[in-house]
């Protein structure tokens, strides 16, 4: 028998269907609580609020575990490749040989951008943040790219593939110029990884020299962020395409949540806060003491605390540990290392974290090994987005088969009950 949920409220009592995740977590079935009860629900951050039933990415806050279609996030990050990975999300199950050799050479093929989304890059100042140029371009493809017709999604598998293929060349594009130097071209003969750090750092003068390390660390950097079930990006990349907006509008819409600071944001914030905390001297127990007293001092521990993580978030913890390989490797002394270890231990044994669970996140250590491999912080973020780019697409894709509702949520009204207009003769 399916089991109910009962309230009672203003002397009556109402039933409501209950449901159970195929890893056990519960939820109320409040399809019908305004038409039964004239009661809609407040929640404010969607705190408690499921939006969807999704069968992409299991996680378990509390005991902080993190699954992509049934795979922990462990052996991924260790065994397989992005692409394998992104394949996995956005179609369901880890390709066979030939599905990824299909998969991978129709992304290797679909790398160039149209010469004519230049004339639009040009336009934006040299000073623009990565990000913004990033999702302005994305929309752009709409552009380049439209649908045969509108709501006609035949070619969603090319869309997907163009987007996969051509956001590695573009993000690019930001950092060569914000050098002075020219935008490099994708190479076909290269793969994923080592096309994007060649369009990074080759340059004209002298050919860029891939390190197996450096593709290793990325490789695994972009598995970790690779999708993290309804994170505000990808709730919003629901809600924009649950429209039946594109996909390219969509995803844009996605980099642009991302952005801020407590979101996808923080990896950028983490760095200038180590260095801030190096530059005054390095006292780290200062900064637990002025995140402590936030309510006077503003100040938050970049990289610390998650909405749904009261434990370790497991990606940082396979951060952390890659953070000392990669930097021993390459030779790669960063003080800033040693600090944010500080700032964990002195954090980790404080009642204010420990009381409110607040631990270490994805964005903690992550700008550390990307500014080993000489990855400017301003372009964190984006980083951040390349990883997030195949989760962000599984979702889209999986809430239009499920032919998800528009997204409409309700509110409480506070403002003004109805009142006179007032001519302007007589205000
Ligand atoms: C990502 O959702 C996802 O899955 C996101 C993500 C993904 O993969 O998509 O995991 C990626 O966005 C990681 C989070 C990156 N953001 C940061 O590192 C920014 C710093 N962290 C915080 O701003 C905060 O922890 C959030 C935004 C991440 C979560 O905020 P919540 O769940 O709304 O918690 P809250 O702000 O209500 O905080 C609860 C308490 C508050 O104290 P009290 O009012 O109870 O006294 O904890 C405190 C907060 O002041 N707190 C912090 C803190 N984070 C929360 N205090 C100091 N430093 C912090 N970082």
């Amino acid at each position: 028998m399916a089991n109910t949920a009962e309230l009672t409220v203003d002397g009556k009592s109402y039933s409501f269907p209950t449901l159970e995740g195929t890893e056990h977590e519960k939820a109320f079935d409040i399809s019908n609580l305004r038409d039964q009860t004239g009661y809609v629900t407040l929640d404010r951050g969607y705190k408690n609020t499921g939006a969807t039933k999704s069968a992409i990415t299991f996680l378990d806050g509390e005991e902080g575990i993190l699954q992509y279609r049934g795979y922990a996030i462990e052996d991924l990050a260790a065994k397989a490749s992005f692409l394998e990975v992104a394949y996995l999300l956005i179609y369901g199950d880890l390709p066979t040989k030939d599905q990824f050799t299909q998969f991978e050479t129709s992304v290797r093929r679909h790398t160039l951008v149209n010469e004519d989304m230049r004339k639009i890059f040009d336009g934006f100042p040299v000073s623009a943040h990565p990000m913004g140029v990033l999702s302005s371009l994305v929309s752009a493809m709409s552009a380049f790219y439209p649908d045969l017709e509108s709501g006609k999604e035949d070619n969603t598998d090319l869309h997907i593939i163009r987007l996969l293929a051509k956001l590695p060349t573009i993000a690019t594009w930001s950092y060569k110029r914000s050098l002075g130097h020219p935008t490099n071209y994708p190479k076909n003969q290269l793969d994923y990884i080592p096309n994007f750090l060649n369009m990074m750092f080759s340059l004209p003068v002298e050919d860029y020299k891939i390190d197996p390390v450096v593709v290793e660390a990325l490789n695994v950097l972009l598995i970790l962020h690779a999708d993290h079930e309804q994170n505000c990006s990808t709730s919003t990349v629901r809600l924009v395409g649950s429209s039946q907006a594109n996909i390219y509008s969509s995803i844009s819409a996605g980099i642009s949540a991302l952005w801020g600071p407590l979101h996808g944001g923080a990896n950028q914030e983490v760095i200038e806060m180590l260095e801030a905390i190096k530059a005054d001297g390095g006292d780290v127990s200062k900064y637990v003491d002025m995140a402590k007293n936030a309510k006077t001092t503003g100040f938050r521990l970049f990289g610390f605390g998650h909405r749904v993580y009261k434990n370790f978030d497991p990606r940082a913890k396979i951060i952390k540990k890659a953070a000392d390989d990669v930097l021993s490797k390459l030779g790669v002394n960063d003080p800033v290392l040693e600090i944010a270890k500080g700032l964990e231990e002195a954090a980790l044994n404080d009642e204010y974290f420990i009381q409110r669970k607040l631990y270490p996140n994805v964005d903690f250590y992550s700008g550390i090994i990307y500014r080993a491999l000489g990855i400017p912080t301003n372009m964190f973020t984006v980083m951040f987005a390349i990883g997030r780019l195949p989760g962000w697409i599984a979702q889209w894709k999986e809430m239009r088969e499920q032919k998800e509702p528009i997204g409409r949520p309700r509110q409480i009204y506070t403002g003004a009950t109805l009142r006179e207009f007032t001519p302007l003769e007589s205000r």
